[in-house]
């Protein structure tokens, strides 16, 4: 997929794409074709963008929606575009799960977040996930040990 980043910046500045989340360190825009793009707010977005986009390039897992490109100073991230969920049920009857504490610990997720260097922090809340096709993903998937090492106050 093609992505003209310049376009990104100037269609953002020129306020042309509906804001559909924000979070402590990316705004996130809806790009209207599949697409969102997260913008990084501050230097803990920037960190989060590049933690997303370093775990989207080695993940075979499709449990963390797919990146389709970042811009070079790591500010722009492309995501593929999820449908919000409303029930963690949803979540956990994909997995077969009773809640989505549960999931992180079964030995697949434990695995993952070990090799991803990625913390547990929101992943247990319903908000980092969204629908993809009809599947549950992982949408928020850039707080690492880096992340909160440089970008915590706790
Ligand atoms: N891929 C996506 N598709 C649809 N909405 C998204 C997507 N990624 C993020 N959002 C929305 O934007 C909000 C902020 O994004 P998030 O990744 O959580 O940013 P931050 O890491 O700064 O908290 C999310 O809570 C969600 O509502
Ligand atoms: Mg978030």
């Amino acid at each position: 997929m093609h992505v003209n980043f310049d376009t990104i910046a100037s269609n953002i500045k020129k306020k042309s794409y509906p804001v559909i989340g924000a979070g402590s360190g990316r705004i996130v825009f809806d790009l209207d074709n599949g697409y969102v793009v997260k913008a990084a707010k501050n230097r803990k977005g920037l960190e989060q963008n590049k933690a997303e986009h370093r775990i989207s390039t080695m993940d075979h897992s499709d449990i963390f929606a797919k990146i389709a490109a970042v811009s070079d100073d790591y500010h722009y991230l492309v995501m593929q575009k999820a449908e919000r969920i409303l029930d963690s049920n949803i979540v956990c009857k994909y997995y077969n799960v009773r809640s989505l504490r549960e999931l992180f610990t079964s030995e697949k997720f434990r695995n993952l977040t070990k090799e991803y260097d990625l913390l547990y922090g929101d992943l247990f809340r319903r908000s980092s996930w969204g629908l993809v096709n009809d599947k549950p993903v992982i949408i928020d998937y850039g707080f690492t040990r880096e992340v909160k090492r440089l970008y915590s106050i706790f």
